[in-house]
């Protein structure tokens, strides 16, 4: 028995609700999307963190621009704050060097970075999943045990094919899911609403493909007035 368990229940226990962004397929905006929402959520009032969990190429740190801050040691490590969130990566041990895991050794830092992190009391901590269907999701749902998905897709086949691989793991292991999300619509179309009708999911928003959200990654100013942020802050009711 890992001793470090314990210490996480203990961690996580004063957080209302534990999001994770997931999807399984890379690239399909998660990250933004966890971070749009602790951003949007943080704005309402609410008293959010964000970790990102991707230990091989974390991004939640590019898309708000957290740069000069850092956890604090105090019997654990006290996660720094940005536009209100508490904020808590990888980045803090690995920096900018890659950090090329095996599965256990990913396992072993996600148990880690759980045990030391001092939340403190929180309303939402938003997890931003790593791509892949196989021991982060397993490990999420193991170590964080009141946790529920929040699933982005995109309209491409390959893609609807590990999320629907996503929502059968979560649906044999009972995990709640708040709803799927459709990224970077090209065009209007009922295609993913239809291949998802099966797993009786709330289909919660479609969201387009935003040209100008590239230039405004790492600017909070900036990405607070993208389409794709507006949308977030219009769809938060559906997930709070
Ligand atoms: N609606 C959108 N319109 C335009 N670009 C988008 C949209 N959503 C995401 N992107 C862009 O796509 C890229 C990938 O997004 P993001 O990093 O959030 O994906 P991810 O699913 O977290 O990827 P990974 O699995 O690699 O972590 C980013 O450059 C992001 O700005
Ligand atoms: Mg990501």
């Amino acid at each position: 028995m890992d001793p470090r368990l314990n210490i996480i229940d203990k961690r996580l226990e004063n957080i209302k609700r534990l999001i994770a962004v997931g999807g399984g397929k890379g690239g399909i905006g998660k990250s933004l999307t966890a971070s749009a929402l602790a951003l949007t959520l943080s704005k309402l009032g609410y008293k959010v963190g964000l970790l990102d969990l991707d230990f091989c190429s974390p991004s939640a740190h590019i898309i708000l621009g957290v740069k000069g801050i850092y956890p604090k040691e105090e019997k654990g490590i006290i996660p720094p704050e940005i536009y209100g969130i508490r904020f808590m990566s990888i980045i803090y041990y690995a920096e900018d060097n890659p950090s090329p895991l095996r599965g256990i050794d990913i396992s072993n830092a996600i148990i880690e970075l759980l045990a030391i992190t001092q939340w403190g009391e929180l309303d939402f901590l938003i997890v931003d999943m790593p791509p892949g269907i196989g021991d982060s999701i397993l490990d999420t749902i193991r170590l964080m045990k009141r946790v529920e998905f929040l699933i982005i897709t995109t309209q491409s086949k390959v893609v609807l094919e590990t999320v629907k691989k996503v929502l059968k793991i979560l649906r044999e292991l009972k995990v709640p899911i708040i709803g799927v999300i459709e990224n970077m619509r090209l065009a209007k179309s009922s295609f993913v609403k239809e291949e998802l009708k099966e797993f009786n999911v709330p289909f919660l928003s479609a969201i387009d493909f935003d040209k100008s959200l590239e230039d405004s990654l790492g600017d909070i100013n900036k990405l607070s007035k993208t389409d794709f942020v507006r949308h977030i802050e219009k769809l938060v009711d559906k997930i709070k």
